[in-house]
C-alpha cells in the first residue's frame, strides 16, 4: 500500500499493539537498526566506524542533514552554533529558583521549555531558514543548560564557554572548569565524552524520540517537543536506566558483592526487581553500543588510573547473565546503559546527571527526527483505542449515588 493511501485511511479496522511492539509509526531515512544481528547505522554509516573516526559535531550534522559535512560545511556549522551560544541572563533566575535537591532531568526539561520564552522565533518554524536557525540555537544553548544543571548540582558557580574550543571540549570546559583556577584540558575525558555522545546520538523510534515526533506533529515547535522528549527519557525503563544501573551496582557492592543473590531476585516473578541495564526492546542478540562502551570503560578507567570495584560487580553480572537460562531464553543482554554510568562516574559526573548526559547525546537524534517529520509534512499523531469501559447509562444525581 502506498503512503498516500495509508495517510488517507481512517475508520474501519483498529489494530491494538500495546507498547507498539510491532507498529511502525513513520518512514525514516535516519537510523537503521537490526535487533537480531546487532547492527546500528546512522545514515548508512556503522556506529563502530563513527565512534572510532568521527567527532560528535560531525555526527550531529550527519544525522540532521543526511551527509557527513566537508571541512567548510563543518566550520560554517560550528560558527553558526558559536554565534548562538548566549543564554539569556534571566534564565539563571529560573535555575536559581530550583531547590538543590531537584532532579537534573526536571531542571533540564523545564529550562528547555523556558528557552521558548526567550527565543520566540523558534516556536513553530516552517521555512528551511527558520528551521536551521532553531536547530543551531538549540545545539548552542542546550550544552550551556546541561553545564549549568551540573554546576548547580555540585554547588559550583556557573561558567561560560570558550569559542576557541571544539564543540565537545567546550562542553567539557563549561562542565568541569574549577572556580578561580586556570582551565586544565583532559584529552582522555574529552575523547570519552565524544564517544559516549556519538553512541547515544540516535536510536530510531524509541520512547523519547517518538515523543518528540508526536509532540512536534501538533506543530508545538522544536523546543517544546524536545522538552517533552527529555521527560520521556527520564524514566528508569528508558534513559533513566543509566542512573538506576549505577545505583544498583553500588547497592550490590555495599551488600557484599553477591551477584548471584541479585540474579535470583531478578528472576523471581514475585519480586519487582529487574536487573537494570539488561534487556532491550529491539536488540535480541546484543546491543552494538554496549560492546563499544565496555571496551571504552576499560580504557578510560585504565587511562585515568581508576580501580573501581563497581566494574568487577558489572563484569560478574554480565558473565552470569550470559550463562543463565532465564536471561538466555528471554534474550536479555547488557544494553548501552550498563557500562555508560561507570564511565560517567570515572569522569566525575554525579549519578543524578547521567540521564542528562544521555539527553545531551540524544539531542541531534531528536532534532533530526523532528526535522524529518516536519519536512515530510506528517499528519498529527493521534492513535486510536479499543474502548473497554461502561456502555451508555443514565446520569444519577449526587444524593442518589
Ligand atoms: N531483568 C529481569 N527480567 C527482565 C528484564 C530485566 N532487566 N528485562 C526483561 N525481563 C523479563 C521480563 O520480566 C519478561 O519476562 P516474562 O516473559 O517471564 O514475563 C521478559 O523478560 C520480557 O520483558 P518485557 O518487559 O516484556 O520486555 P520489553 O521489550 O517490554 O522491555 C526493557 C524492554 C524495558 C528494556 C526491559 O528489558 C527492562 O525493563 N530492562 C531494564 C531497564 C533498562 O535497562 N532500560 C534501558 C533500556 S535501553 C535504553 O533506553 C537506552
Amino acid at each position: 500500500v502506498d503512503i498516500k493511501t495509508l495517510r488517507g485511511a481512517t475508520g474501519g479496522l483498529t489494530t491494538i499493539d500495546p507498547g507498539y511492539k510491532n507498529t511502525g509509526s513513520c518512514e525514516s531515512a535516519i537510523t537503521f537498526l537490526d535487533g537480531e544481528k546487532g547492527i546500528l547505522r546512522y545514515r548508512g554509516y556503522s556506529i563502530e566506524e563513527l565512534a572510532e573516526k568521527a567527532d560528535f559535531l560531525e555526527v550531529c550534522y550527519l544525522l540532521i542533514f543526511g551527509e557527513l559535512p566537508n571541512k567548510d560545511q563543518l566550520e560554517a556549522f560550528h560558527i553558526d552554533i558559536k554565534n548562538e551560544s548566549h543564554v539569556d541572563e534571566e534564565m539563571k533566575k529560573i535555575l536559581d529558583a530550583f531547590p538543590k535537591s531537584a532532579h537534573p532531568m526536571g531542571i533540564l526539561s523545564s529550562l528547555t521549555s523556558a528557552l521558548i520564552a526567550f527565543n520566540p522565533t523558534s516556536v513553530d518554524v516552517t521555512s528551511a531558514d527558520e528551521m536551521y536557525g532553531a536547530i543551531v540555537r538549540i545545539l548552542a544553548k542546550f550544552p550551556v543548560l546541561v553545564a549549568w544543571t551540573m554546576r548547580k548540582k555540585k554547588g559550583l558557580p556557573l561558567d561560560y564557554g570558550d569559542d576557541n574550543l571544539s564543540y565537545v571540549e567546550n562542553i567539557y570546559k563549561m562542565m568541569f572548569k574549577k572556580p578561580s583556577k586556570e582551565y586544565e584540558k583532559n584529552q582522555i575525558v574529552i575523547d570519552a565524552l565524544d564517544k559516549l555522545l556519538i553512541l547515544h546520538a540516535d536510536h530510531e523510534q524509541n520512547c523519547s524520540t517518538s515523543t518528540v515526533r508526536i509532540v512536534g506533529s501538533s506543530h508545538a515547535g522544536l523546543f517544546a517537543s524536545l522538552s517533552a522528549g527529555i521527560s520521556a527519557l527520564w524514566g528508569p525503563l528508558h534513559g533513566g536506566a543509566n542512573q538506576a544501573v549505577l545505583e544498583m551496582l553500588e547497592a550490590i557492592q555495599e551488600d557484599g558483592g553477591d551477584t548471584k543473590k541479585y540474579m535470583a531476585k531478578a528472576k523471581d516473578k514475585s519480586d519487582p526487581f529487574r536487573l537494570m541495564g539488561f534487556g532491550h526492546r529491539v536488540y535480541k542478540n546484543f546491543d552494538p553500543r554496549a560492546k563499544i562502551i565496555k571496551v571504552a570503560a576499560d580504557e578510560v578507567l585504565g587511562d585515568l588510573g581508576i580501580d573501581d570495584p563497581i566494574l568487577n560487580v558489572a563484569k560478574g553480572l554480565e558473565k552470569e547473565a550470559l550463562e543463565d537460562q532465564y536471561f538466555v531464553d528471554r534474550k536479555l543482554y547488557p544494553n548501552v546503559d550498563f557500562y555508560s554510568g561507570i564511565i560517567y562516574r570515572a569522569l566525575g559526573i554525579p549519578t543524578e546527571m547521567f540521564t542528562v548526559m544521555f539527553a545531551l547525546g540524544r539531542l541531534p537524534g531528536w532534532i533530526s527526527q523532528w526535522r524529518e517529520m516536519r519536512l515530510r509534512n506528517e499528519p498529527i499523531g493521534r492513535p486510536r483505542q479499543v474502548y473497554i469501559g461502561e456502555n451508555s447509562r443514565p446520569f444519577v444525581e449526587v444524593d442518589k449515588r
